[in-house]
């Protein structure tokens, strides 16, 4: 097999048979094939696309292309949540110990991997990582047994899962191809397999700090996701929701822990987020077979953060990770930015967007995300909303805060480019 027919079959329109699709992902995994062939093809994928068949054989390839977590040992359904990517979304700290109680008794447990943040998206690990001596990583041993005894573990998928994604993740980055269905379903899915859930429920995101533009595109992804899925064996269920400004009032890693405890301490109950989170977890309880049916899911989560078991779960989390379980009850033990800016709005009106891209550069520009892999991050850095879109502002008042270690990082015209007003 040559790598030259592979990429001219695919620019000329033709699909890849099974075994095309495996030699490549060998090839990439194993470091066999140049990353400049590999590049040409994943451009000839982005104009040809890729038909059902070919999406499920690159989903295998690359899923086999490195470790499979085996959690058979835990008994019981094992359940994941995955978002293709958002700004302030910071539901996975929410909704993995709710999920974890609401499906204790029947059986329902919450096995997480996550990922770090990816360009101006936020990632579970990087929030997790903000709570002082906490341990993103577990090995399989101690995933399982965390699992098992609290009902949801975490961890950050280690390289041995899929290598052949992280490698073509990559090239993808730097060569624009990034948006593509087919090659954005086998790298999520190859992923979710290798992670050994059972069922999964997906949150794709569409809109303007979205891959998926808009609602059309957005449904093709969901439903390329969950034909994989469940050609694979795995419960899915896709819901697609907005992600045209971030979620929540905060940007950051520290920031967000501190909102998802605010939620988990029943505040902000009516949120954009706390309302997404509902949503998920509900999803989550019924696709796991701990609720019949969303209505009483939703009272099943009310009564887990309520009652402060949600809660309780994920500091028992925290302090297995051996992470400072105390800094959810005291949030000044979390990083703290050393600066604080405050922008003021240049006018008054009601705001029509706050565009969460923006939003999401700019705090990956101040330190809460990383713009080349090797970046390291603020744990304290981000962004405050303290408006939402449709919010009546007066000229002057604050629009949003910005953490960060020096001051001079804060243009204030750059994140007002991300504010329309009815009148704009
Ligand atoms: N997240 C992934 O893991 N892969 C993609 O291609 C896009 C989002």
């Amino acid at each position: 097999m040559r790598m030259y027919d592979l990429i001219y079959a695919k620019k000329s329109g033709q699909a890849l048979s099974f075994d095309a699709i495996d030699y490549w992902a060998k090839g990439v995994a194993d470091g066999s094939i140049p990353d400049e062939q590999s590049a040409a093809l994943l451009m000839a994928i982005c104009w040809q696309g890729m038909n059902t068949e070919e999406t499920i054989a690159l989903t295998l390839a690359m899923r086999d292309s490195g470790r499979i977590v085996d959690l058979s040992d835990v008994p019981g359904t094992k359940i994941d949540k995955h978002s293709t990517g958002g700004v302030g979304d910071k539901t996975t700290l929410v909704i993995g110990p709710v999920a974890a109680c609401c499906g204790k008794d029947a059986g329902l447990s919450c096995a997480m991997f996550s990922g770090h943040g990816l360009g101006h998206t936020g990632g579970t690990v990087d929030k997790l990582a903000s709570i002082p001596g906490m341990r993103t990583e577990l090995s399989e041993t101690e995933f399982l047994e965390c699992l098992k005894s609290i009902g949801f573990a975490n961890s950050a998928q280690t390289r041995d899962i899929c290598p052949a994604d992280r490698k073509l993740y990559a090239l993808r980055d730097i060569s624009a191809t990034v948006e593509s269905i087919p090659l954005i379903t086998a790298s999520i899915m190859s992923k979710k397999l290798a992670c050994g859930a059972d069922a999964l429920v997906l949150d794709v995101k569409s809109g303007s700090g979205a891959f998926m533009k808009n609602q059309t595109d957005a449904q093709k992804l969901a439903d390329s996701l969950v034909a994989v899925g469940k050609a694979h064996g795995m419960k899915v269920k896709a819901l697609i929701t907005p992600m045209d400004e971030p979620l929540g009032w905060a940007i950051g890693n520290a920031l967000e822990v501190m909102e998802s405890v605010e939620i988990l301490n029943g505040r902000h109950a009516d949120s954009d987020l706390t309302k997404l989170c509902f949503r998920l977890a509900a999803e989550m309880l019924v696709l796991g077979g701990a609720a019949t049916d969303t209505d009483v899911a939703r009272k099943m989560v009310s009564s887990a953060i309520e009652s402060g078991r949600a809660f309780e779960t994920l500091k028992k989390f925290v302090s297995f990770c051996d992470g400072d379980a105390e800094a959810l009850n005291d949030p000044r033990r979390l990083p703290q930015a050393r600066e604080q800016v405050t922008i003021a709005s240049p006018q008054s009106g009601t705001l029509k967007s706050i565009d969460s891209r923006v939003l999401g550069v700019f705090a990956m520009n101040l330190g809460a995300g990383r713009k080349k892999q090797s970046d390291a991050l603020d744990p304290g850095a981000g962004i405050r909303l303290h408006v939402k879109a449709g919010d009546r502002v007066e000229r002057g008042q604050t629009l949003f805060t910005a953490y960060c270690r020096d001051k001079s990082m804060v243009m204030a015209k750059e994140i007002l480019m991300g504010v329309k007003f009815e009148d704009d």
